[in-house]
């Protein structure tokens, strides 16, 4: 069902701008989600660089002491087992991970979306469009989940909000553990979906509120569908589950059967409802693993998969590592940062959590329903200070995401928690902070954009090659029957070099002549700034707009033909992904990729620009800034926009509408 006809607004002046302009042929675009700001700007007092609001955990600061090297030293080679070039002799091989569709998405919790994806349907963040398409050109497309713990409370309003936005928070009463105030959406929140999936080919999940199943509240469903059409791919039944029982949500004992029951009378519901027209395409059971009551084995004998399998678009569960609760809610134990943070240094702790799911991973292939591990990040509680936006947290998520893939699970969502985290993806500015500090990309964001260039838009599978030590984990990537990738950590900090290794890499038949390779790097696993793919970052806090900046380097290595062997140094630390098959064009492409084709800004200038900064003025209208205030924003530091530069209306016209044809043509290749 597609009830509206995406981009058709554009298409008159798309077959224009074709016939009368040769701009429509460049490959670089602005596209403009909103109109322009005032041309009225000042300079600022204060200083390029500072970081008010430093307070706000998703701003942290902190920097942890890594941990000390190994003693002896690893190294200095490590030479992995010969490795098949036809994916027909490896054992162990994952399943074929859909094309087109990358592994990590994210997952975005109700109350944040204005400080994140959007202010309103015309108001769409253009750093939130910027670093979807990082993720999108490398991978065909990218899930998003709007739900979390805020879902279970989520009322429709119906009617719209002074201040334009399409969310509010409402006081629900008693605070628990990562309980919050409900909140209010209107109609609007789902014309922004949609206008994004117009853009890009953003896809969605929405969770629908359980909090009350006696009278289940099915709006978010109704309006879902009829609004979003095909790109809504699913609807979450009940968020962790397991939680209601432990949190006071549900009468005691509530065991997995209550769970089913109610399910079945949400399906009850929903065939009644004429406007609920998909009836099939929900996610569960979404369990946090956090009671024991309700370990998978005791929900699969409930007879879940069997009587629900039809109703179902894919089985759910949520998992992080720790969690911080001590700290924010006074539950469980207290956990210090700098003890916790060599668990995040390690191969060692994704084996251990992902072997309670390879039972699951196993059913899921069975009934032929995708697995999905539909929220997880460092820690859950917010994360830890100086962990979760570190550089080793975001080798360890990369990591994670890979052994996900090679457990067989289909997907993972990483979590966006908003300003009182420490973990998000990415973060816009505090509401009041000046307009000069933009936006903030956390670290686990290169994690998703690496997995999405690792795995390609070609159907794909993955090995982990268990060599080594559990601190340089390896894994081999192919692209349909064929070697693609290999994929090569190193989670030593070791500025001495002591810890740098010479990776010998062999292949069955011979390697080839010369191989490419991207490097993920910053000075040490503690870093939280100057982090680097392929020699580009998205800029450190309040400086990122969603573009990679900086020229891509990728380096070529010559391999020994006779002995058959390539040698890939591999600093401590670091990441590496080797290209080893020059003939996919998708490799190709994506060997050859930095920032994406497709950009969004608010002005002309960024027209061409890879490397432009977002003028300020675009902050103070992307974080809901009341016109009178954008009249004192403004900078004279890098990225100002002069008045000359603006005043050519003629030109901007032109100039974002053949950006528009480019961010077009995007959409439909
Ligand atoms: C987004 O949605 C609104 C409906 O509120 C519509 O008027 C607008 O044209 C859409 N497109 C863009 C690019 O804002
Ligand atoms: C469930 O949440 C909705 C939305 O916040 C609220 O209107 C309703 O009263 C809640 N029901 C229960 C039983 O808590
Ligand atoms: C979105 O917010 C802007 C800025 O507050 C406002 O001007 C606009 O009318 C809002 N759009 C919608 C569709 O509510
Ligand atoms: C993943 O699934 C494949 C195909 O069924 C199977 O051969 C492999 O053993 C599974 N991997 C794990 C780690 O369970
Ligand atoms: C800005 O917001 C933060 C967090 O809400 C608050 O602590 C601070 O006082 C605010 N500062 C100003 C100048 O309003
Ligand atoms: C490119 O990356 C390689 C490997 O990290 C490094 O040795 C080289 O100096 C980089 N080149 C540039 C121009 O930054």
């Amino acid at each position: 069902m597609q009830p509206r006809a995406p981009s058709s607004p554009w298409l008159p002046l798309l077959s224009l701008l074709f016939l009368l302009s040769s701009q429509t042929h460049t490959a670089l675009g602005a596209v403009t989600t909103y109109g322009l700001v005032p041309a009225a700007h000042q300079t600022t007092a204060i200083p390029d660089g500072s970081a008010p609001q430093a307070t706000l955990a998703a701003y942290d600061g902190t920097v942890l002491t890594p941990p000390a090297p190994p003693q002896p030293a690893l190294g200095p080679d490590l030479r992995l087992p010969e490795q098949p070039r036809d994916a027909g002799a490896v054992q162990g091989l994952s399943i074929p991970h859909r094309g087109g569709a990358g592994f990590y998405g994210f997952s975005v919790e109700m109350s944040v979306i204005t400080q994140t994806i959007g202010k309103n349907s015309t108001h769409i963040f253009p750093a939130f469009l910027n670093l979807m398409a990082n993720i999108i050109e490398r991978s065909g497309s990218v899930l998003v989940r709007l739900g979390g713990n805020t879902q279970e409370y989520a009322k429709f309003h119906d009617g719209l909000f002074e201040d334009g936005r399409i969310t509010q928070k409402e006081d629900s009463g008693s605070l628990q553990t990562t309980e919050t105030p409900a909140v209010l959406y209107t109609i609007d929140l789902f014309r922004m979906m949609a206008n994004i999936s117009d853009l890009i080919p953003v896809k969605w999940f929405l969770g629908l509120p359980f909090n009350d199943t006696s009278t289940f509240h099915l709006d978010i469903a109704e309006h879902g569908q009829e609004i979003l059409g095909d790109n809504l791919v699913a609807l979450q039944a009940g968020n962790e589950p397991d939680l209601y029982g432990p949190h006071q949500k549900r009468v005691t004992p509530y065991l997995p059967e209550n769970y089913n029951q109610e399910l079945e009378s949400l399906f009850t519901t929903v065939d009644a409802n004429e406007r609920i027209s998909v009836k099939n395409k929900f996610v569960a059971p979404s369990v946090s693993h956090s009671n024991p009551d309700w370990a998978l084995d005791n929900i699969w004998s409930t007879g879940f998969i069997d009587r629900f399998a039809s109703r179902l678009y894919a089985l759910t569960v949520e998992r992080y590592l720790d969690n911080n609760c001590f700290v924010n809610f006074g539950t469980g134990t207290e956990r210090i940062p700098q003890d916790v943070f060599p668990n995040y240094l390690t191969h060692q702790t994704h084996v251990e959590l992902l072997s309670d799911y390879l039972g699951t991973s196993a059913l899921a292939q069975q009934a032929n329903l995708p697995f999905i591990m539909f929220e997880t990040n460092t820690a859950s509680c917010g994360g830890f200070a100086g962990v979760s936006q570190s550089f080793g947290a975001a080798m360890w998520i990369l990591d994670y995401g890979m052994q996900m893939a090679y457990s067989n699970f289909s997907n993972a969502l990483l979590h966006v928690g908003g300003q009182n985290v420490f973990y998000n993806p990415w973060i816009s500015p505090p509401t009041n902070q000046s307009a000069f500090n933009e936006w903030t990309v956390g670290s686990v964001f290169y994690s998703a954009m690496i997995m999405a260039e690792a795995f390609g838009k070609q159907e794909s599978r993955i090995v982990d090659l268990q060599v080594g030590s559990p601190l340089t984990p390896a894994y081999a990537i192919y692209e349909g029957n064929t070697l693609s990738k290999f994929a090569l950590f190193n989670y030593v900090d070791d500025r001495s070099g002591a810890n740098d290794l010479l990776v010998a890499l062999t292949v069955t038949g011979g390697v080839p002549a010369s191989v490419k390779v991207k490097y993920f790097l910053a000075e040490s696993v503690a870093s939280k700034r100057d982090m680097t793919w392929a020699g580009q970052t998205f800029g450190n806090n309040f400086e990122a707009d969603g573009r990679l900046k900086g020229d891509l380097n990728v380096t070529t290595i010559n391999c020994d033909v006779t002995n058959n062997v390539c040698g890939i140094p591999l600093r401590a630390p670091s990441f590496a992904l080797v290209f080893m098959d020059g003939s996919s064009s998708d490799s190709q492409s994506l060997e050859l990729l930095g920032q994406a084709t497709a950009t969004f800004a608010t002005t002309a200038r960024t027209k061409g620009h890879n490397t432009a900064t977002v003028p300020p003025e675009v902050l103070a209208t992307s974080n809901g800034h009341a016109g009178k205030e954008r009249q004192n924003l403004g900078s004279t530091s890098r990225g100002s926009v002069s008045g000359a530069e603006r005043s050519a209306v003629v030109g901007f016209v032109a100039i974002v509408v053949s950006a528009v044809v480019g961010a077009w043509a995007v959409v439909r290749s």
